[in-house]
């Protein structure tokens, strides 16, 4: 079996960054800069393409199984992977009961990418990594040598993978100012959404020790599966750089995209011209300008949000 070639789909690394012009942080002095990871590869974005690359060549051709929710971004990106290097993907999606109901349309496109797709009901789902439930599964799914994925895609691997994200950002020279930001940027904080916490994990590692990761979970409650200390934990053998979370801009859970924060997502689209994902960075947007009112960064400061995403069509 041989690992896929990954360079050969061309990703946009160091991926850009963008400086925008907003006065909800200019009247308070503070420069934000958006790191623009949704640039990386059109079908490998953001943090998929950091989690997702060092997995793909540790499963060395064989087939990737990895698990999700009917809206998992972590299901399609795998699927379009699978379609780009010709490896054999299968999804195991939580619900039992979706089996016999048209697919919606991010389980459409996984398919359409050639992701064999099997249901699973919630308690096997929730038990899927006791070592006799994954055996089970991977049993139906005629997959036993297969390659697994956890949920999310956040591994040892991924989030070692996900390092390079603060490393771009840590050193000036790094920094890849596109032309409407001059090159000379000392980012502060780097602010990105949570799920897993596997890529606030390696990016907290990635950065330098004058530089904190502000991390702002999507979920109530926190983290969907793992948290960042564990993460961290198991990839580099210990606690890695400075975070912090801010758990208060969930709006409710995952999926919930109210109004009020579709509306402030459509503004910040008009207004910049960036394309905002609504489940992850909407949420951390919304997050950056509340903080920047709260006064939670000091004049002078340079924030950079990460643009993990990008709106499904
Ligand atoms: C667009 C987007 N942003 C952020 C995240 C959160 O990543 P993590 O699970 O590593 O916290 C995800 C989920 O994988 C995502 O799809």
């Amino acid at each position: 079996m041989t690992s896929p070639d990954l360079a050969a789909l061309r990703p946009r690394l160091p991926s850009p960054v963008q400086e925008i012009a907003d006065g909800r942080f200019g009247r308070h002095g503070i420069r934000l800069l958006l790191k623009r990871d949704d640039l990386i590869h059109p079908d490998l974005i953001g943090n998929k393409w950091r989690k997702l690359a060092p997995n793909l060549t540790a499963a060395a051709g064989r087939t990737v199984v990895t698990f999700g929710g009917a809206y998992s971004n972590h299901l399609r990106a795998t699927a379009a992977a699978g379609r780009l290097l010709g490896l054999p993907t299968v999804g195991v999606v939580r619900g039992q009961e979706l089996s016999d109901r048209p697919l919606n349309p991010s389980l459409a496109r996984c398919a359409a990418d050639g992701m064999r797709l099997h249901f699973v009901d919630r308690s096997t789902y929730r038990r899927k990594s006791e070592p006799e439930t994954l055996a089970g599964v991977l049993r139906a799914v005629d997959a036993e040598d297969a390659y697994v994925v956890p949920e999310g895609g956040s591994n040892s691997l991924a989030v070692r993978g996900c390092r390079a994200l603060g490393e771009e950002l840590r050193a000036r020279a790094d920094v890849d100012v596109d032309a409407d930001a001059d090159a000379d940027v000392h980012v502060d904080v780097v602010a990105l959404a949570c799920g897993t916490g596997g890529t606030l994990a390696g990016l907290a590692a990635g950065l330098g020790p004058d530089q904190r990761a502000l991390g702002i979970p999507v979920l109530r409650g926190g983290f969907l599966a793992a948290d960042t200390e564990g993460l961290q934990e198991r990839a580099f053998g210990g606690r890695r750089g400075d975070w912090s979370l801010d758990d208060r801009f969930h709006f409710g859970g995952y999926a919930r995209v109210p109004t009020e924060l579709d509306a402030f997502a459509g503004d910040f689209e008009r207004r910049h011209g960036v394309p905002v994902e609504r489940l992850y960075v909407a949420k951390l947007l919304y997050g950056l300008v509340a903080l920047a009112d709260e006064g939670a960064f000091p004049r002078g400061s340079t924030v950079a949000a990460v643009i993990t995403g990008r709106p499904f069509p």
